[in-house]
């Protein structure tokens, strides 16, 4: 028993001297943030509230190529001619569907592009028939069908001429090409007729 006792002691007198000699943990005291960071951070609070403020918007940027869309249109759109826009994409989203790919239409139901008299004659006909389109009996290759093609006046001068002009030069098709200026002038003789053209017949009546 008194063994235990002075072990203890013992002990304890140990643990004291260990305490003493290691001194105490480290723990975080109060240190706020120096005053000229704050007036730093600040200050550049300020700075950028200024820039914003003083920055123009909505006006011309001085960044960029400084193109503008007028500057665009004589390359995208060239005047009085369309052999730069291509009329392949335009006959892709607007035509392919009823003509086909290879020009060759359906068979009894729309009528091909390749190698008809339509496509490869009178530019002026051509031209209205695809601003107004065409309801009723109309004749191909010696076929005669009887459908409705819709009218594209929709699209711009230049595009129906660079897709007319497309569907002149392609599958085997080999007529001139048809200038945006034909396709303003047809536009514009033809500005009263709100209806489609009544089969080849009438577009046949045209001068
Ligand atoms: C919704 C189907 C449809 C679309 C789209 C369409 N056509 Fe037609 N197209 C017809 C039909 C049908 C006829 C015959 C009209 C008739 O029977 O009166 C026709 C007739 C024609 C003709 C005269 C006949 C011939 O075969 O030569 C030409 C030229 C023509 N289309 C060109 C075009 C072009 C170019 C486009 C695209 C810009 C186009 N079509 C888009 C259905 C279509």
């Amino acid at each position: 028993m008194s063994q235990l006792t002075d072990w203890m002691t013992r002990l304890r007198s140990a643990r004291i001297t260990s305490y003493q000699r290691e001194g105490s943990d480290p723990d975080e005291t109060d240190r706020p943030l120096p005053w000229f960071m704050m007036m730093l951070i600040g200050a550049m609070f300020m700075w950028g509230g200024f820039y914003i403020y003083d920055t123009p918007s909505g006006d011309a940027s001085a960044w960029g190529d400084q193109r503008s869309l007028e500057s665009l249109m004589p390359v995208l759109l060239p005047a009085g001619g369309s052999a730069k826009l291509d009329g392949a994409p335009i006959y892709s989203a607007k035509c392919v569907a009823c003509h086909q790919g290879n020009g060759a239409g359906v068979p009894g139901v729309f009528p091909p592009l390749a190698d008809s008299e339509w496509v490869i004659g009178s530019p002026t006909k051509l031209i209205q028939l695809l601003l107004h389109g065409v309801v009723g009996e109309i004749k191909v290759k010696g076929v005669t069908y009887k459908g409705a093609m819709p009218a594209f006046k929709s699209l711009s001068d230049p595009e129906v001429a660079a897709v007319l002009t497309h569907i002149r030069s392609q599958w085997g098709n080999q007529a001139p090409p048809i200038d945006a200026s034909d396709v303003t002038a047809q536009r514009e003789a033809s500005a009263a007729r709100t209806t489609p053209f009544s089969g080849g017949a009438e577009l046949e009546s045209l001068p």
